[in-house]
């Protein structure tokens, strides 16, 4: 039944299936809009306009929203995403209720890393499996330039805790941009190996608040791997990589790994295996939908967790093939990347 919407074409399954045989098992929560840095491409120096509070899912809403995709959807993963995780209050809550869940699900956050020295003790106890680091360059001045403030050593901070305190692998992402930290691709793998940190090359995607992202601007795939094999051998890693968007390469003949995420120059959307709830309660079938399905005025109307897990489902179906970056014709999202989440 490949090209219809129709919902009756759908097959009588629980689970996020879609008309091309994907199932969405992975759920990335957005918690806050906000954020503690602003980097360029991603915030304006003065901020964005923050969702209003009322609009934002409380945190029994969101602890609901989860058990129903997890004891109603099939999802088995969730990522905790923002804006900055970090900061919404009442976060180790979140955790601890999504950890309570049956099936418990695999949980991580994509932080940015700063505070996280000083939570990340807490996080394991409330029931965090894994976190995901940004860093985009090794230099303080340039990480001021790239994210208008001075928090690097905060950040190198939230990542030795979170190796510390067993949130493994600390998985790092870094965005490579031309003329901007595009000669740090080598150096930040040698940091990443040094302390045992697992290194992610992310293609700089259009989600920018500005839309002044330029295809010519974005360091590819190609470029990153040229330079890594400048210094390392890189070999690519046997097996199956299932729906994980990385393509991983043993280092020097490993157990190191170096994981390039090929959004633009190789998309991985036919295997894609994610939903997303935003901090508002709006579910996304891509991180490129032009429509969300509106979780939270159904919540707020008082609907039963099967009509919820009803709409999320029909949300689903309707999942497009691909996010079309590479057709003619591509409209980026209205939404930021912080607000959709990472
Ligand atoms: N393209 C690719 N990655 C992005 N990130 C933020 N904006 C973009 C973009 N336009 C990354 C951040 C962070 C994660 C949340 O997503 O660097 O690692
Ligand atoms: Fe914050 Fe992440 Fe956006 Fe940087 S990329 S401003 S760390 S949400």
């Amino acid at each position: 039944m490949r090209g219809t919407t129709e919902a009756s074409a759908r097959p009588d399954s629980p689970l996020l299936v879609d008309r091309f045989g994907r199932v969405a098992t992975d759920l990335r929560v957005s918690l806050t809009d906000r954020c503690n840095l602003r980097c360029t491409y991603c915030m304006p120096a003065e901020g964005l306009d923050w969702l209003p509070k009322p609009e934002l899912l409380t945190d029994d809403e969101l602890a609901r929203l989860i058990g129903v995709a997890v004891t109603r959807l099939g999802v088995t993963d969730i990522r905790f995403t923002g804006g900055e995780p970090l900061l919404r209050p009442g976060l180790e809550g979140v955790i601890a209720a999504t950890a309570a869940l049956a099936p418990r699900p695999r949980m991580s956050m994509t932080t940015n890393g700063i505070s996280l020295a000083k939570r990340a003790r807490a996080l394991v106890d409330a029931g965090l499996d894994r976190v995901n680091i940004s860093l985009d360059t090794l230099d303080p001045a340039r990480f001021h330039t790239l994210t208008r403030r001075d928090r690097l050593d905060d950040v190198f901070a939230g990542m030795a805790a979170a190796r510390d305190a067993g949130l493994m692998p600390v998985k790092v992402n870094t965005v490579l941009m031309r003329g901007v930290n595009e000669d740090e691709a080598v150096p930040l793998l040698r940091f990443c190996l040094d302390h045992g940190y697992q290194l992610r090359f992310i293609e700089q995607m259009p989600l920018d608040p500005q839309h002044a992202w330029n295809r010519d601007d974005m360091v590819t795939a190609e470029e990153i791997l040229a330079a890594l094999r400048g210094a390392f051998d890189l070999v690519p890693e046997p097996g199956d990589r299932g729906g994980a968007p990385a393509e991983r390469w043993l280092v020097d003949g490993g157990p190191a790994t170096v994981g390039v995420i090929a959004s633009v120059t190789r998309p991985f959307c036919a295997a894609c295996d994610r939903t997303r709830l935003t901090a508002d309660g709006q579910v996304r079938n891509c991180l490129f939908s032009r429509t969300e399905t509106d979780l939270r005025a159904l919540l707020r109307d008082g609907a039963s967790d099967e009509e919820i897990a009803v709409r999320w489902r029909g949300n689903s179906w309707a999942k497009a093939a691909g996010h079309g970056i590479n057709d003619d014709g591509f409209h980026q999202p209205d939404r930021p990347m912080s607000a959709i989440g990472g």
